[in-house]
Parts: structure tokens; sequence; C-alpha cells
């Protein structure tokens, strides 16, 4: 197939709602058991309504890696798509339907900043007993960095698992540290969550020389940091927690852990996105809940859920602007592209690259 990236006809814009849905549908009925649309639980309805699939980052990318659909459309954002394309064989082809869903966390930790880092912690502490971490929100260099380093990938599904397969004493390979990128209170909230104090953890920041941290500080940390962080998430704070308490004294709070750890601590539970759902799904009835994520995600919730109370953590929360690039005009156009033999927006990592990067995601696969 011929394969070009290029930016979506204006004209898919002027398209009413109603046919893009069926030109979309139509498309996808074409094209068969070719196609499979994965969709992250943060995409808006009108495209949600087309997924074969819906899940957290973690669900998705066992779905991309056990799929034999020639053409898997990702609907999420980029690092998403990249981990599919990894994990997928050479003649499958993921298409990002928009190439700007990026990641603004993801952007916080780059490899020239990470191979940096690396050489200045080489300078007062054994990297050899180091275990890098990252989180799925990083680009293929990044995996493949940790890849690499005898690290793996980790996703808000399984970062306790993950972390636990980093500093487990038992494991030839393990090491007595952890340099966790690029979300901050991912790697915090789990490590609290394991039992560590807070004293073992330092924040890493990229922008100053070894990290704004001491020589002593680098030594005798467990976890060191990076100073990354969700806008979406970092939104939520436990003044609005006590505030939901207060007109809701039954109610109960549920986040996501790239919350903060104050947050955290406040709700009633943390979790990914899919447990996030589970949650809701076990809780009693009558018990109102208020939730503390991307609000499409809470919406989609709050919709199948009429006569319970499901309710943003913050009123006024903001989309995940980025994971809001995918719309049906985009959907509608990847898929007519394919199925008149033009992939469009495809997503491939360089061979050396996605062979690295596929080491770090494979032992995550493997560890959960
Ligand atoms: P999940 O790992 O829960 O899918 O979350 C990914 C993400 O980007 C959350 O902001
Ligand atoms: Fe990235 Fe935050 Fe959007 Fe998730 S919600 S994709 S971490 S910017």
């Amino acid at each position: 197939m011929l394969n070009i990236s290029r930016s979506m006809p204006s004209t898919y814009r002027d398209v009413p709602a109603t046919e893009l849905a069926t030109r979309i549908a139509s498309a996808k009925a074409a094209l068969g058991d070719r196609l499979m649309i994965l969709g992250h639980h943060y995409q808006m309805e009108e495209v949600m309504v087309f997924a074969d699939v819906a899940g957290d980052s973690f669900g998705l990318s066992q779905k991309a890696a056990a799929s034999q659909a020639e053409i898997i459309v990702f609907c999420g954002v980029h690092f998403m798509a990249e981990s599919a394309d990894i994990l997928t064989a050479d003649h499958q082809q993921v298409i990002l339907p928009d190439l700007n869903a990026g990641c603004s966390m993801a952007d916080m930790a780059d490899l020239d900043q990470v191979e940096q880092a690396w050489r200045e912690l080489a300078e007062v502490t054994d990297t050899e007993r180091i275990i890098p971490i990252t989180y799925m929100n990083s680009s293929a260099a990044l995996k493949a960095f940790v890849g690499r380093h005898g690290g793996a990938v980790c996703t808000s599904s399984n970062a306790q698992a993950v972390l636990t397969w980093a500093l487990d004493p038992n494991r030839e390979g393990s090491g007595d540290k952890v340099l966790f990128f690029p979300d901050q209170h991912l790697g915090r909230n789990t490590a609290l969550e394991l039992g560590y104090a807070a004293e073992s953890m330092q924040l890493w920041d990229p922008s100053r020389r070894r990290g704004a941290l001491s020589e002593a500080a680098i030594q005798d940390a467990t976890f060191l940091l990076w100073k990354g962080h969700c806008s979406v998430h970092q939104r939520f704070t436990v003044e609005q927690v006590r505030e939901f308490r207060s007109t809701h004294p039954q109610g109960v709070v549920v986040v996501h852990p790239e919350c903060s750890a104050e947050v955290v601590a406040a709700a009633d539970a943390s979790g990914s996105t899919d447990f996030i759902i589970r949650y809701l799904g076990d809780l009693p009835y009558g018990v109102p809940v208020a939730i503390g994520t991307e609000i499409n995600l809470v919406q989609r919730l709050a919709a199948a859920n009429p006569d319970r109370i499901v309710v943003g953590l913050e009123d006024m929360v903001c989309p995940c602007v980025t994971m809001s690039r995918i719309d049906a005009a985009h959907l509608c156009w990847v898929l007519e592209e394919a199925l008149d033999g033009r992939i469009r927006n495809q997503i491939t990592v360089a061979p050396e690259t996605a062979r690295e990067a596929k080491t770090a995601l494979d032992r995550m696969l493997a560890i959960v």
C-alpha cells in the first residue's frame, strides 16, 4: 500500500456529524477483518462508538500485541500508537488519525535529557545498580533507552508490579535504585503504596545540573523521580475532595495516580482508567462518586449511570486537548483513505529503536 503522511483535507471539517458517522460505519464495514480500531478511554464519544476495543494504555497495548489486523487505527495519543507499532508485526500498519495527538507529559523527558541524567548519575553512583523505568507515556526512544539499560516500561495499571520487579533482590539483574520518568506522581504514588517512605524518594530536575540533588541525596535515594507531570491531572486538589465529601458525606472519590500524592491520599482509591471503571461498577448502587481524571471518561461514565451521582472532581476540568485531536472527521478520513489503498498518518518506529523498546515493553508484558 502507498504510505503517505498528510493533513486531513479541510472538506472533511464541513461534513455533518450524522454523515461522518454513516461514512465511518461504512468504511469500517468494508475494511472488515483487515481493520482494528483501538480507543483509549479518554477519547470523545463520536470516536469511541466505533472502537472495536476500548481500554487503558496497558490493555490497548496487549490488544495491539495480539491483533492480527493488517490496519490498526489507534484513537489515542502518539506514544500509544508508537507502542502498538513496536508490538505488532512488520506487515501491520498503525495509524494515528491526527499526528498532532501527542502527550505534554511524554514531552517532558527526551532522550538527550535522560542520557545526560545517566552520565551525571554515573559521576556519583554505580549506574549498573539503577533500573530505569519509563511510564508508557514516553517516546519510543526512551523505551529503547530503558530496554538497553535493563529496565522496563510500566503503565498506571501495573506500576506496582514493575517497581517490585525492578527492586526484587532475588532477581538476577535487579537494582537498588530506580530512575523513574517522566511522571513524578505515578512514581511517588506507586512507591508510597509499596510502603516506601517519602524520604526514600528524590525529585530529579532535568533542567538543573545533577537534577539539583546533592551527591548524598542521590546515593541515599531508592527512587529518583523525574520532574514531569500531567497538566490535566495536576488540576485536582485536596480541597476539591473535601468539598465533594462535605456535599456527599456518603460519597467516595477515585482518582488516577497521575494526581499528586496528597490528592491520592485524600481519595478512597486510585488506579488506571480501567481500574476507575471497574471500581465504579463494583460500588453499591446508591453511593455518590467523584472521579479525578480526564473529563471524557467521567462524562461517559455519568451518561452510562443516569440514576447515580457520578461527577468529575473538578467541574471545570478541561479535556486532554491532545486526546481530543482525534475526532470523527479524522477517523473518517483515514478509514476512507485506507479503503482506497492509501495509508495516512502511519506511525513507524525505526528498527533499532523498535527492537530495544520492544525489550522494555516485553519485560512489562511478562511481569504482569
Ligand atoms: P492509563 O494508563 O490509565 O490508560 O492512562 C494513560 C494516560 O495518559 C492518563 O493520563
Ligand atoms: Fe498525556 Fe495527561 Fe493527556 Fe494522559 S491526560 S495523554 S498524561 S496530557
